[in-house]
């Protein structure tokens, strides 16, 4: 991928949302510090809707410049306000581009539309198989020999938005649910940021 034609001050400014153990935040966080800036991606903030998310401190540790916010959504009636403090977040950096890994709440229509085809989320299955929630176990348990990663736009419907880059993960005969997830968390890591700078570059527009 050709991606150093960006100068560093017309990279985006993304804000990461997460809600977990954040290891697609600190990957994605983590290739563009170490000497890829030109690639098009700022991470300016990350947002957690979960206080003692490990995410938080992760990202405090490996980036103590980037702001960690953590705003409570952990049921519908939280979520306006959620979305209104992330919104003035949005506008006091600059955000162009919402990067939802691991976050695991829906964000309302409203927002959704709001903020069309600038919200990207990471899925762990091949889209449109295995929507929802534990997506790898409801592909190892449907005994499919093939899934994969999916990075997509947020649309009001949940995982169902325009795909902007998939990847293939083999069930081996051997697979454990566990070395499944290892898999797929490998992918993840290497896709992520290669969509990111798909987007950033320019090199993929949605339909
Ligand atoms: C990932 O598998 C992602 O695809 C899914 O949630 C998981 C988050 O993992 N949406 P992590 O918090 O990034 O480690």
């Amino acid at each position: 991928m050709t991606s150093n034609k960006i100068n560093p001050q017309d990279n985006k400014n993304c804000v990461i949302l997460a809600s977990g153990n954040g290891s697609n935040a600190l990957n994605i966080i983590n290739h563009f510090l170490t000497g890829k800036k030109s690639n098009g991606i700022n991470i300016v903030a990350v947002v957690s809707n979960v206080a003692a998310a490990p995410v938080i401190e992760k990202v405090k540790k490996t980036a103590p410049f980037i702001p960690v916010f953590a705003i409570p959504f952990n049921n519908l009636s939280e979520r306006d306000v959620f979305e209104s403090e992330l919104e003035k977040i949005i506008k006091n950096y600059g955000v162009e581009l919402i990067i939802l890994a691991g976050f695991m709440k829906v964000l309302s229509k409203e927002f959704v539309s709001k903020f069309s085809h600038k919200i990207i989320n990471i899925h762990p299955s091949l889209l449109p198989s295995f929507k929802g929630k534990d997506a790898i176990k409801k592909a190892y348990d449907y005994g499919v020999k093939y899934t994969g990663v999916t990075i997509h736009y947020v649309t009001e419907e949940v995982d169902s938005g325009p795909i902007i880059l998939q990847e293939v993960v083999k069930i081996d005969e051997g697979d454990t649910i566990e070395s499944l997830e290892a898999k797929i968390h490998n992918i993840e890591h290497e896709i992520y940021p290669v969509a990111l700078e798909l987007l950033a570059n320019k090199a993929y527009k949605a339909g």
